[in-house]
């Protein structure tokens, strides 16, 4: 008895520990429902009071023509994907100080389903 629940208890921290380390998978059906957060200053297809967003995924950041970024997310570096973009929504000034997004997401999981969502919106 005390030998079985001895292993459950193990097999469960060993279950809980990945979801501490990797983000939670996304939901892109969802994603897009919270896309429309986003929808006060973007759009995927046309610059607003941000860039356009179709191709972010693999998308080097600060480069889309047309469209005035901040000088520091134009000198970040960055390269958007799963990791950087669940940092950005995070915090985009603690990831790019300087930078002119004033708007996160707190959820873990909103962000994961978001940039599931983002990820299907390839370039046309
Ligand atoms: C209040 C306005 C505002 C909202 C709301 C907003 N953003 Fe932004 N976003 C911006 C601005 C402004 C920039 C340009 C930042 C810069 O140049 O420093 C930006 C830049 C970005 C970039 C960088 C794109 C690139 O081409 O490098 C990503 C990714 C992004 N936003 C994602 C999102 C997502 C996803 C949401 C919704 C969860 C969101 N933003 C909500 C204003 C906003």
């Amino acid at each position: 008895m005390t030998i079985t629940r001895r292993f459950l208890l193990t097999l469960s921290v060993i279950a809980a520990a990945p979801a501490f380390a990797a983000p939670p998978p996304g939901d892109p059906v969802r994603g897009q429902r919270l896309y429309q957060s986003c929808m006060g200053c973007h759009s995927l297809d046309e610059n607003d009071v941000g860039p356009m967003h179709r191709g972010v995924v693999g998308r080097k950041a600060g480069t889309v023509s047309d469209y005035a970024y901040s000088s520091a997310l134009k000198a970040s570096g960055l390269t958007w994907d799963a990791t950087t973009l669940d940092r950005w929504l995070s915090n985009p000034q603690a990831l790019v100080p300087g930078s002119k997004m004033y708007f996160s997401i707190a959820q873990p999981q909103d962000r994961a389903d978001l940039i599931a969502y983002l990820a299907g919106q390839k370039p046309k």
